[in-house]
């Protein structure tokens, strides 16, 4: 396999629509490891296959910032089932958009069904950090980034 890095914008893969992953292969599942070892070392909390220049329904999240393996997240096919818990505005940051920031609005409460690694389907529920971030990612799976998303947007503290 080759070595997988992250695109940056304006990369146009980063506004495509991904495609549903119909077998979820021992390839596959290195690949998505190795998501997981690009996004410590971006130190993310969270990156989505587009964002490797791979066409695929699938993101990885770790909120965790001491990076305990027991909160990776894999999610495969991912599918929004409720957003709920009023709308708030965050400052979100994308490891595609380096130095770039910008006030995202969402919603709160998120429930996401998908496949994990193994392809075991899991119910995610959440209303904080990890909600956001699933959020953001399952927008990249969609092909829309902060550019699309944010009202505002910065490059350190200066508007962009
Ligand atoms: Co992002």
């Amino acid at each position: 396999m080759r070595k997988l890095k992250i695109v940056k914008h304006p990369n146009p893969i980063l506004n495509k629509k991904c495609k549903l992953i119909k077998e979820i292969t021992p390839c596959r599942q290195d690949k998505i490891r190795q998501m997981f070892k690009l996004m410590y070392e971006a130190d993310g909390i969270g990156l989505a296959a587009p964002q490797v220049g791979w066409d695929a329904r699938i993101f990885v999240m770790n909120v965790d910032l001491n990076r305990n393996q027991h909160s990776e997240m894999v999610f495969i096919n991912p599918l929004i089932k409720e957003e709920s818990g009023g709308i708030i505005e965050f400052e979100e940051g994308c490891l595609s958009f380096p130095g770039i920031t910008g006030a995202v609005d969402r919603y709160r409460k998120v429930i996401i069904q998908a496949q994990d690694i193994n392809g075991d389907y899991f119910t995610f529920l959440d209303d904080s950090l990890a909600a956001r971030c699933a959020l953001h990612e399952h927008d990249h799976i969609d092909g829309l980034t902060i550019y699309d998303r944010a009202k505002k947007l910065y490059k350190g503290k200066d508007p962009l």
